[in-house]
């Protein structure tokens, strides 16, 4: 009999999280079902990413250690999905000769079928059109009984933008939004399944709607704010360009959106931000995020930066840490440039040594540190909302990070910082096994009581007669 068992490996960002559950979803109804381990598994899917050249390095050596597992078991179906499958096409097949199937981003409903066919009458197939943009985006609404209490939701795909470092408007294809209407089905489902928080997904998030003329996203945020059972909504990624007054407004208007907004910079130089063509100088930027802080002053705020872009004057990438300083983020994740396929900023032939983009990436993270630092510093004895998502990370994987015995949850505060927690008293819960102690999607208080690197500790705190004085 065939092996129906799959295993997925998602490399990259949260689309392909998403895309990758939409894989799994279709092919359960094929009857196959997903196992943890690859050596277990009949069919293996690769997604992939290609936005930088690291990403990309790590999917042909995960190809690598697939080959050898297809050596010991030659029915093995292997297929890889994603950005690499979309940049490379039919090049992939001769490239990893383990492969049988190499399917683009817009060929995820049409994964079953061409399963089905390779199991069939075997041979090797490629699918990388991009024919149904708008149909692709139309996902099949069936969720595990115990999803996550934060569940990620596409609301728009590719991208237009062109900056000249950036390979997605090759490898995603031009920008398309989904229907307020089917957007907002999903996440009614999604709550009748136990979902809490949503994090609303796009390229470019602040230009859902404009091509197609529906609602815009403040208005779009505006009607999921009023779903009854949801109690946060996030979104990424948004062009500073992009980004209106009446977006900054939801920061104050809509009770349910995370004051958090990530809000790529790439680069504090006027100059340098031409030469990517980002369309905004440094002065708006900062404005924007003036603007931002009026309306919501605990907002927190990270970026993505990029190091040693082709021609980055010592005085350009200093104007950035200039502007880290004058924006003080609560984090940042910071890239070494490197070269893609198509994007115009291959073509410069001013580039920077590899050892200069490692030393200003190293700068601007050791800038960050300090400032990370101070922010989570000043968090100490203070007391901040969390969604309990669940166990905490040690804690799931046997390690008992309590000497006294007690359960270690996770969750995030709005401002998207994770904070690990006991429980005020863990005793409620005698006689139940963790698994029975219904605790995620919960809103707890949590005092803060100690500062580590990527994450928060405390203790879950009471308050006596609705809600003032704390007791724990
Ligand atoms: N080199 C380095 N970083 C890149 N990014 C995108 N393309 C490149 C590239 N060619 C970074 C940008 C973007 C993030 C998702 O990845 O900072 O915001
Ligand atoms: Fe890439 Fe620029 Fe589009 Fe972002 S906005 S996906 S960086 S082209």
């Amino acid at each position: 009999m065939k092996n129906k068992y799959l295993h997925i490996i998602t490399i990259g960002c949260q689309m392909n999280i998403y895309d990758s559950e939409q894989m799994a979803i279709r092919l359960k109804a094929s009857g196959y079902k997903s196992v943890p381990f690859p050596e277990d598994a009949g069919l293996i899917i690769v997604n992939t990413c290609a936005i930088r050249e690291k990403a990309e390095q790590k999917v042909f050596s995960l190809l690598g250690r697939l080959a050898r597992l297809k050596k010991k078991k030659p029915e093995l179906i292997i297929g890889v999905a994603g950005c690499v499958a979309q940049q490379e096409g039919r090049a992939l097949l001769k490239r990893a000769p383990c492969l049988d199937l190499v399917f683009g981003t817009h060929a995820v409903s049409r994964l079953p079928a061409m399963i089905e066919r390779i199991e069939r009458q075997g041979g090797r197939m490629v699918e990388t059109g991009m024919p149904d943009q708008k149909k692709l985006l139309e996902p099949d609404i069936q969720y595990d009984q115990n999803p996550n209490i934060s569940k990620f939701v596409t609301i728009m795909q590719g991208c237009e933008n062109f900056c000249t470092y950036c390979v997605v408007p090759y490898v995603r294809g031009r920008e398309v939004s989904r229907k307020p209407e089917s957007i907002i089905r999903e996440i009614k489902k999604l709550l009748e399944f136990g979902v809490r928080e949503v994090t609303l997904l796009g390229q470019n998030v602040n230009s859902y709607g404009n091509k197609e003329g529906f609602s815009s996203f403040p208005e779009l945020l505006s009607s999921i704010n009023q779903l009854k059972g949801l109690q946060r909504i996030r979104f990424t990624t948004s062009h500073p360009k992009d980004l209106s007054d009446d977006l900054i407004n939801c920061f104050a208007n809509l009770d349910k959106l995370c004051n958090h907004i990530h809000l790529p910079v790439q680069s504090g130089s006027n100059r340098i931000l031409r030469r990517m063509h980002r369309k905004y100088t440094r002065e708006n930027y900062l404005k924007k995020i003036d603007k931002l802080r009026k309306v919501c002053p605990d907002i927190a705020i990270s970026t993505d930066l990029i190091a040693g872009f082709p021609g980055e004057s010592e005085s350009d990438f200093e104007d950035t840490l200039e502007l880290m300083k004058q924006v003080e983020y609560d984090s940042i994740f910071a890239f070494k440039y490197s070269d893609r396929p198509n994007a115009t900023a291959a073509g410069f032939n001013d580039k920077i040594s590899d050892n200069e983009k490692l030393a200003r990436l190293q700068r601007l993270l050791k800038l960050q540190e300090y400032f990370s630092g101070r922010k989570n510093s000043a968090l100490t004895g203070s007391i901040q909302t969390v969604l309990v998502e669940g166990l905490s990370k040690k804690q799931d994987s046997g390690v008992q990070p309590d000497p006294n015995n007690n359960v270690q949850w996770t969750g995030r505060t709005a401002t998207n910082k994770i904070v690990n927690f006991f429980h005020a008293d863990d005793r409620e819960f005698a006689g139940l096994s963790i698994a029975d102690r219904i605790y995620a999607g919960k809103l707890v208080d949590v005092k803060i009581e100690k500062i580590l690197l990527h994450s928060l500790q405390g203790q879950e705190c009471r308050f006596k007669g609705g809600g003032t004085g704390y007791v724990a």
